[in-house]
């Protein structure tokens, strides 16, 4: 029931209207029964900085932030979390009261990284592995900042060799360019770029000859669930992780952050088939 004490939330983006965030945060408030409620909001980039005012003002508890406003954003919260300093790129904010100014104050969070180390883990052990990254965007800066955060041996691999290595060099990692792909020994492999989604989704984001030297193939492409790449790997003996792993983890670590409660992800996930089921 929604009244004067549902506790407001929402996701910043454009476009917003495809988000599959809103069916599984207000599916998690249902479960545990928290008075909660979560919507999708379409803000132009100029308008991002008095939208962050005006949640602030209407008593928003916490919102995401997704494309394009992940970096512009950073420049109107009040505070940023080391990580997403670092990271360079917001996708959670929360509003609270200052306990002894009583001010509002917004402080911005990244859960990106968090949510692909959790899917990735759930079929391999990060540490002292090695990990291909396919691609250089803001998608593959915080997958791979996850990844050596938790001690994983990372490369990167980019269309526009000048991006990729950019990234590589920020991490601290090697770079290989797209031609020497089969000279890379690697545990696992990631796809961050947007090839394989709808409508083309025939694409292939790396040859399917080289498939079968990973033990685990990751695609944060969700839509289609089932890609191209995944379809191959399974096909080549690896182990799967599709996009809609790294979506709930980095929801389920946002929704701790606004209710501090420990979220259900099995919920979540069930939301999240659901609704691409139903699309
Ligand atoms: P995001 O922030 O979602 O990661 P992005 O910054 O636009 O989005 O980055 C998209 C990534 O997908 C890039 O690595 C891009 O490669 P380029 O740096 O060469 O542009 C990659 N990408 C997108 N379309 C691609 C395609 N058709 N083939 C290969 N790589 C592609």
């Amino acid at each position: 029931m929604i009244n004067g004490s549902t506790a407001l939330h929402g996701i910043l983006g454009d476009p917003v209207c495809h988000s599959l965030s809103p069916v599984m945060h207000n599916a998690a408030f249902t479960a545990i029964k928290l008075n909660g409620l979560y919507v999708p909001m379409q803000v132009k980039k100029e308008n991002v900085g008095k939208a962050v005012a005006g949640l602030a003002a209407l008593g928003f508890i916490g919102v995401s932030v997704t494309v394009p406003h992940k970096e512009t954003v950073m420049e109107y919260l009040d505070e940023i979390d080391p990580v997403a300093q670092k990271i360079g790129a917001v996708n959670t904010i929360l509003f609270r009261r200052h306990p002894e100014k009583g001010t509002l104050v917004s402080r911005g969070f990244n859960t990106d990284w968090l949510g692909s180390n959790h899917a990735l883990a759930e079929a391999m052990k990060l540490t002292g592995s090695r990990v291909l990254v396919l691609g250089a965007g803001g998608a593959a800066k915080a997958v791979g900042f996850g990844l050596v955060e938790a001690g994983a041996e990372v490369v990167i691999t980019n269309r526009s060799e000048d991006r990729g290595r950019e990234l590589a060099s920020w991490l601290g990692c090697d770079f290989c360019p797209s031609d020497s792909l089969a000279e890379i020994e690697a545990a696992a492999l990631i796809n961050t770029t947007s090839v394989g989604m709808e409508p083309n989704t025939d694409a292939l984001p790396c040859e399917a000859k080289l498939l079968p030297d990973f033990k685990v193939v990751m695609d944060i492409v969700y839509a289609p669930l089932q890609t191209q790449l995944l379809r191959h790997a399974a096909r080549a003996g690896c182990a799967t992780i599709d996009g809609l792993a790294m979506l709930l983890y980095q929801g389920a670590a946002q929704f701790k952050i606004w209710t501090g409660k420990q979220p259900p992800v099995d919920v979540m996930r069930a939301a999240l088939l659901e609704e691409l089921k139903r699309r």
